[in-house]
């Protein structure tokens, strides 16, 4: 059943944190399906404009329709991933996107507001939500690189969320894309969650970089060939504290990545003589099943898909 975020969020605030997890491909999707349902959680299906440019934009939106028929248990949002505002109108009018983020944050924030509001308008308008973002994560953002962390600032969180009507608000705290995210000890700004909490009760806030890097799995991709140096994460322990101030939807790519990275080098590595596309595919699914549904234990979404289907309505 596709719902929208802010459907999920209402279910979530305050107690867990829904799982965002992108998807590239069909293997990922299978995977996706599969964890979230082994460990009965609602989650986020996330579609990056690099995703939709990968094959065809339609590829995946068919692959979500088909998802939704053969998982008829599964509850789940397709969401748009940083998205610019043409690609934010073209998921509107797809008739599959349930949510979209318009990621205008590296403009100055009047900008931010005015490119916003036309989404949120356009999006309403067919009963889709939005997601902005204020502040800048350190890293590629966007295809826009920031050097340093932006964090966002509280009091123009409440402006920001106020003039846009977005739905939720994604927040610079300290995170940041990819395997790279400190150098040395990790340093999450939880104040400034309080702080916007405290601004906004009951508003929707999302964690983007929220990958945990997992040392022994960068360390099998490496033992198997691979040459990943210097990795670092979020330390999952955190997913809990977050939600309790507000963080409803967390978002993570990068481990999924490790995880099919770590597959294919050591499938390859230990069967030299196989070159069947499938082959490995059967050993990814699984896996990432597994993954899927480890995280959400983390998150604290397992186990909440019966009570979640039934406070929220079909989109
Ligand atoms: O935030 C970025 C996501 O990890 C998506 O990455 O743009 O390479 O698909 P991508
Ligand atoms: P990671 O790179 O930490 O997985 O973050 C993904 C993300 O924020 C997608 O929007
Ligand atoms: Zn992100």
């Amino acid at each position: 059943m596709i719902v929208t975020t802010s459907e999920l969020f209402k279910h979530a605030y305050g107690k867990y944190a829904i799982g965002a997890y992108n998807i590239n491909n069909l293997e990922q999707t299978m995977g996706l399906f599969k964890g979230n349902l082994d460990s009965k959680a609602p989650f986020i299906v996330q579609i990056s404009k690099g995703a939709r440019a990968y094959t065809h934009k339609l590829m995946l939106e068919s692959l979500m329709l088909t998802a939704d028929k053969i998982f008829p248990d599964a509850v789940f949002a397709v969401h748009l991933d940083h998205g610019d505002e043409e690609t934010c109108m073209d998921c509107i009018a797809s008739g599959v996107y349930s949510s979209v983020m318009i990621d205008a944050s590296h403009y100055p924030i009047e900008k931010n507001i005015e490119i916003t509001k036309r989404v949120v308008e356009a999006a309403h308008a067919k009963g889709i939500v939005v997601e902005a973002e204020l502040g800048q994560l350190k890293g590629v953002e966007e295809d826009v690189s920031a050097a340093e962390h932006v964090y966002t600032k509280p009091e123009e969180a409440e402006y920001f969320v106020k003039e846009t009507g977005i739905d939720s608000l994604a927040c610079a705290i300290g995170t940041s894309h990819g395997a790279f995210k400190f150098k040395g000890e990790q340093k999450l700004r939880f104040d400034i969650l309080e702080e916007i909490q405290r601004r906004l009760p009951g508003f929707p806030l999302v964690m983007h970089g929220s990958s945990s890097v997992p040392k022994d799995e960068v360390d099998r991709i490496n033992a198997a060939g691979g040459a990943i140096k210097g990795a670092s994460g979020v330390d999952a322990s955190q997913f809990r504290g977050a939600a309790k101030l507000g963080v409803t939807k967390i978002n993570i790519d990068t481990d999924g990545r490790l995880v099919w990275c770590r597959v294919h080098r050591e499938f390859f590595r230990d069967h030299p003589e196989k070159f069947d596309l499938r082959d490995p595919g059967k050993v990814f699914i699984p896996e990432y099943a597994k993954f899927i549904a480890n995280k959400n234990e983390l998150l604290g979404s397992a186990g909440q898909l019966d009570a979640c289907r039934a406070a929220c309505t079909k989109r």
